[in-house]
């Protein structure tokens, strides 16, 4: 057991500001919290990475403002380097953050990279239906639509595997599927989050712990006809999720990497005893490192580290190289050192703060008024770059989080090195919209 020191006390307010807590689940630590702690953002730091600015605007001059775009270049050195970060161990692409179905079949050609990581059932269905062959929906569905959907079509039984973490959830899918329905492939979300006495650090999600529960889950699930259990998953929020602000965030991740290393391998050996795994899947973006690292591991997941919006800015073990952002237009000057874009108000989801809006990164030095911030159609930026600014002229920000900015758009446009364009439909564009 480790023992709660003040690192950990700050460390707890970290990881729940990032994620939010339960209530009550930190009574011990929730007086102690700074009110001022926030994860920091270094807007110099940021502005270092974003090398390429002029020439994506130039480049997208012909579009219409507000849009999204990518810098093709800069995503695919990214997805070379969560390659190398993995060590050799394939990488499902988690589809929540991208949000573009040619991009996801285009890194799926990848060598390093193998099957998707959906998060809803309708979107694996729509993914098998559109040529992705393996799909892990990450999350449980409750979507009786989308059950009726699977069970429609061979394929999308053969290719699909639907997350559970309890008995309820089985029961569920057989009230809303009907007894008698053909197998579901059934993958266990194991709780990979960090206890430390009262407090737990990480995302509430499976209530599936210890290597007993999941012993008890399996063989559950192994007596009942309509599922075949084939795989596990061990989200590390808490390391792959948290920025490396501080050294009591280092202590925390390497700790909680270290417990969660033992306690899969106990996991994976009790639960072998009840079903042939052929799936057993961790990490994100900010583990590959360290799951990388765990031979237990079939496969990774990781999906931000190709678009690196600004919440993966401030990782230890990888260098931010920014490859998505949307450009707006000035439409107003109110005073000379003010301008005033048209839209901009994308706040990314999680606890709300500081770090959740986008960030205007070009032109250099300016920054949203504290009154107004980032606004549902009107966005004023304040700082020396705004006297060179005129109406007309477009400013670029980069989003807090990386397939929620192609919820904002119907397309993005994939910028190369040459300047050519390529605009291709995000989800949104292709008129869906899975949650
Ligand atoms: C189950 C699961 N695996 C992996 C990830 C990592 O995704 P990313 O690499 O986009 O951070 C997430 C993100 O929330 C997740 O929920």
């Amino acid at each position: 057991m480790v023992s709660m020191t003040p690192g950990t006390i700050v460390t707890v307010a970290l990881v729940e500001r990032h994620y939010g807590s339960g209530t009550g689940e930190c009574a011990a630590t929730a007086t102690c919290v700074p009110q001022a702690i926030e994860l920091p953002r270094r807007p110099t730091y940021i502005l270092e990475h974003v090398t390429n600015a002029t020439h994506l605007l130039e480049a997208t001059s012909h579009l219409q403002t507000p849009f999204a775009l990518i810098d093709s270049e800069a995503m695919w050195r990214n997805a070379q380097d969560l390659v190398r970060r993995a060590n050799g161990v394939p990488i499902r692409v988690a589809t929540k953050s991208i949000r573009v179905l040619s991009i996801i079949k285009t890194v799926l050609t990848l060598d390093g990279f193998q099957g998707a990581m959906s998060y809803s059932l309708a979107e694996a269905n729509w993914l098998v239906d559109n040529g992705v062959d393996d799909v892990l929906v990450a999350y449980p569905s409750v979507d009786a639509e989308a059950y009726r959907e699977l069970f429609k079509d061979e394929k999308r039984l053969n290719s699909i595997t639907v997350m559970v973490d309890s008995i309820e959830a089985l029961e569920v899918i057989d009230s809303l599927c009907g007894s008698g329905h053909a197998p579901i492939r059934i993958c266990i979300d194991v709780d990979s989050s960090f206890k430390v006495g009262p407090a737990h650090l990480g995302v509430r999600r499976s209530p599936i712990h210890s290597p007993r529960q999941a012993k008890n889950l399996a063989a559950a699930i192994g007596e009942r006809p309509g599922f075949k259990l084939v795989g596990l998953m061990f989200y590390d929020a808490q390391i792959a999720g948290v920025p490396d602000t501080s050294p009591a965030v280092r202590v925390m991740k390497n700790r909680s990497s270290a417990e969660l290393m033992r306690r899969r391998r106990r996991v994976i050996r009790a639960v072998s005893q009840h079903a042939d795994l052929t799936l057993i899947n961790g990490g994100g973006t900010g583990s590959l490192e360290t799951t990388g690292k765990d031979k237990n591991l079939t496969e990774l997941a990781a999906g931000s580290g190709l678009f690196t919006p600004t919440l993966f800015d401030e990782y230890d073990a990888f260098e931010p190289n920014p490859s998505s952002f949307f450009a707006l237009s000035v439409v107003r000057k109110p005073a000379p050192n003010i301008v005033t874009c048209f839209a901009g108000g994308y706040i990314a989801s999680g606890p709300a703060g500081q770090n959740r809006v986008p960030t205007p990164v070009w032109p250099e030095g300016l920054e949203y008024l504290g009154t107004e911030g980032a606004g549902e159609v009107q966005s004023p930026l304040k700082g020396k770059a705004a006297e060179s600014l005129a109406i007309g002229d477009r400013v670029l920000f980069r989003h807090a989080k990386a397939g929620e900015m192609c919820e904002r758009f119907n397309q993005v446009a994939l910028v190369s090195p040459e300047g050519s364009v390529t605009i291709v439909p995000t989800y949104r564009g292709e008129g869906k919209n899975f949650g």
